[in-house]
């Protein structure tokens, strides 16, 4: 049987500078990269100064790290909700398989849960980790390369504002401006706290090569940036250079057109990286020749645990109107998410913008759709659909039920998550 033996989590203080560094090294080692220096562990320390930090000691050595911290994440509809944020998960080589993750895993669900804490979210480094603890996928991206040269846009594409080149510590506030306006813009948007950028905007935290491509509104109002590094590249005298970026965030359809275009259009560059893009992103339809731009392979990227599901599913607003009753099972010891629950949203209670309102509550009634704890997770932001759920035998149902629970928990927009943590 496999066994943590005397092996328990302990809290770490993010002050304790030694602590920090072994904490930081253990879990740079298990990520197989290279140790951070003091510069990095200081700024790292202030950066972790409120956040919950667990690691596992033998012999001394730190043998296993775990971190949380608090941010509001972005419903459907825009409200936020303050969520558990989960990171630097890691065991070393020499401890793995014994169920450590499993012992930190299930006290910091637990410690979250018992403040309050609706749902948990991460990137995990592996798509075959974490379902076991109740974490779905409830956000995908994936990359998009534009062919410089056959770029064309459209007569119609958005234009208005101005284009401005920048190093990245000339803009800080900007970039922190407009990350804000995003991120309330569309479901799975995180906060940033102020310690983030500082630790992202100091000198040396993004490549030495990168620039902003910036974009201001008709008043001068940053609305969209892009960060991005030219990788020059020559064959026989002749430019092959790439232009990798690996964030771009828009405000407005303008700021989004005229970033594209200028990175497009930059001299030398054939072709033109994007990191990271929203599902639905516009892309192909700015273009006069779609086949300018290709897409790389979609991926899992922000997961989510509910952890109540009545406060998750009241938090966030509803495009489709009517009625389901869900029942969730949740195979986990805890069974935070268990129980069946009749989601009602109402025609009437729709605001200005199409959204309204559901009221959750609990019954004894038969489910229309039963699905487990990790199916609640990729439907809570409107990124999965029940009709593909059931697809692939991860949601069950009558076919009327299973259409109505579709409609209800479909959204105007993929999610996205703008922040990798
Ligand atoms: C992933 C990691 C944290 C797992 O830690 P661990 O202590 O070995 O995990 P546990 O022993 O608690 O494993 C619990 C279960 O998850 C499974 N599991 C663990 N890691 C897995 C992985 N990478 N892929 C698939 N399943 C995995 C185990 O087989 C076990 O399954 P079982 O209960 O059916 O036997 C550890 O291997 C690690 O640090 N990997 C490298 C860094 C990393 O990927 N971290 C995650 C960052 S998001």
């Amino acid at each position: 049987m496999r066994t943590t033996g005397s092996l328990r989590p302990e809290p770490l203080d993010p002050t304790d500078r030694e602590a920090v560094t072994a904490f930081r090294h253990a879990a740079d080692r298990t990520f197989l990269q290279t140790l951070g220096t003091p510069e990095e562990i200081a700024t790292l320390s202030r950066l972790m100064a409120g956040d919950r930090l667990s690691r596992i000691l033998d012999g001394g050595r730190t043998v296993a790290t775990f971190r949380s911290f608090d941010t509001d994440l972005t419903l459907p509809g825009g409200s936020a909700l303050p969520v558990n944020a989960v990171s630097a998960v890691t065991v070393a080589a020499t401890h793995r398989r014994r169920g450590i993750l499993t012992t930190m895993m299930r006290a910091d669900l637990a410690a979250a849960r018992d403040r309050g804490v609706a749902v948990s979210a991460l990137f995990a480094a592996e798509a075959g980790i974490y379902a076991r603890f109740g974490f779905g996928p409830a956000t995908r991206s994936a990359p998009l390369t534009l062919a410089s040269p056959r770029v064309r846009f459209r007569e119609d594409a958005p234009v208005g504002g101005t284009v401005e080149l920048h190093e990245p510590g000339e803009v800080g506030a900007e970039l922190r401006a407009v990350q804000e306006r995003t991120r309330r813009g569309r479901a799975g948007g995180l906060s940033r706290s102020r310690a983030w950028w500082q630790h992202t905007t100091r000198p040396g935290g993004f490549p030495a090569a990168t620039r902003v491509v910036l974009h201001r509104d008709e008043d001068g109002e940053p609305d969209g940036y892009a960060l991005s590094e030219g990788i020059p590249a020559w064959d026989h005298e002749v430019s092959n250079a790439r232009m990798v970026v690996p964030q771009l965030l828009a405000a407005t359809p303008e700021a989004y057109c005229g970033i594209l275009e200028t990175l497009a259009s930059t001299d030398l560059v054939r072709s033109v990286e994007l990191a990271d893009r929203p599902l639905d992103d516009p892309l192909p339809w700015l273009l006069v020749d779609e086949r300018a731009v290709t897409s790389g392979p979609v991926r899992d990227a922000l997961w989510l645990r509910v952890l109540d599901a009545p406060a998750a599913l009241s938090a966030r607003s509803w495009w489709g109107t009517g009625e389901a009753v869900v029942e969730v099972v949740d195979e986990t010891p805890e069974a935070f998410a268990a129980g069946t629950l009749r989601i009602a949203v109402e025609e009437s209670g729709r605001d200005a913008e199409g959204w309204a309102r559901a009221e959750v509550t609990p019954t004894t009634a038969d489910p229309d759709v039963r699905l487990g704890a990790d199916a609640l997770a990729a439907l809570l932001l409107g990124g999965s659909d029940v009709m593909t759920l059931a697809a692939a035998g991860r949601a069950g149902g009558t076919r009327s039920g299973l259409r109505r629970a579709a409609l209800l928990f479909g959204t105007d927009r993929e999610p996205w998550c703008d922040t990798h943590f």
